[in-house]
């Protein structure tokens, strides 16, 4: 299992330094939510704080907009280094033109869809993207209780991607660790976001590990 430790728990007066420390600690990718306070009931930061903390690593950056209108800011995240990009199918952006924007920039591209929309949301656009983001929390705050209930998305979104002959990356996000890694991994999922359980952690670089181990 791949592992991309959520930026969202870390410690923000050192952001860089963090981005160094799961990085030694072995990240596979680092996972940075951006929060408008408009389309989740949080803000975080935007594509200028991503820029200034993109040198302190050669790891992808995932970055998962959680904002209404992705399509307007695309640009701005493609500039700050984003190596692949996620929004959600909820968003109130044209979809295909926001997957056409990300894609001829070169970067991948992803749909995310919250506890309550079904996998077959994202079947129409399957074609185009790179990745399909499973929320098992609902999106805007780290430390919440991981919804197992989600875990047959996955197995629905692989074969529809079979059928058209896809190869697609399956990602979950929200309460993952070392008691619901098993599940996740079972279930198929290619990459784990994990914040809490990470970051929380007393050694960073057992936790990871021990997640990449399933
Ligand atoms: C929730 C975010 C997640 C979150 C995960 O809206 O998208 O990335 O930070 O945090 P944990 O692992 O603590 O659930
Ligand atoms: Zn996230």
């Amino acid at each position: 299992m791949k592992i991309a430790p959520s930026l969202l728990s870390c410690d923000f007066s050192k952001m860089g330094e963090e981005i160094v420390r799961m990085d030694k600690a072995g990240a596979d990718w680092m996972h940075l939510d951006v929060m408008d306070g408009h389309f989740v009931p949080n803000i975080t930061f935007g594509a200028p704080v991503i820029k200034a903390v993109r040198k302190y690593t050669d790891k992808p950056f995932d970055v998962h907009l959680m904002i209404s209108n992705p399509l307007d800011y695309a640009d701005d995240f493609i500039n700050a280094g984003a190596d692949i990009i996620t929004f959600h199918i909820e968003c109130n952006s044209d979809i295909d033109k926001t997957i056409e924007k990300i894609k001829s920039a070169n970067v991948k591209v992803g749909l995310v869809i919250k506890p309550n929309t079904p996998a077959s949301a994202v079947f129409p656009y399957l074609e185009k993207l790179d990745l399909v983001l499973i929320m098992t929390v609902e999106p805007g705050f780290g430390g919440q209780s991981f919804m197992a209930d989600m875990l047959p998305k996955v197995k629905e979104i692989k074969d529809e991607a079979k059928k058209i002959g896809k190869d697609i990356i399956i990602e979950a996000d929200g309460g993952i660790g070392e008691s619901t890694i098993a599940q996740a991994a079972e279930a198929g999922i290619d990459i784990c976001v994990a914040g809490t359980a990470v970051f929380k952690a007393e050694d960073a670089e057992k936790a990871i590990s021990m997640l990449q181990a399933y």
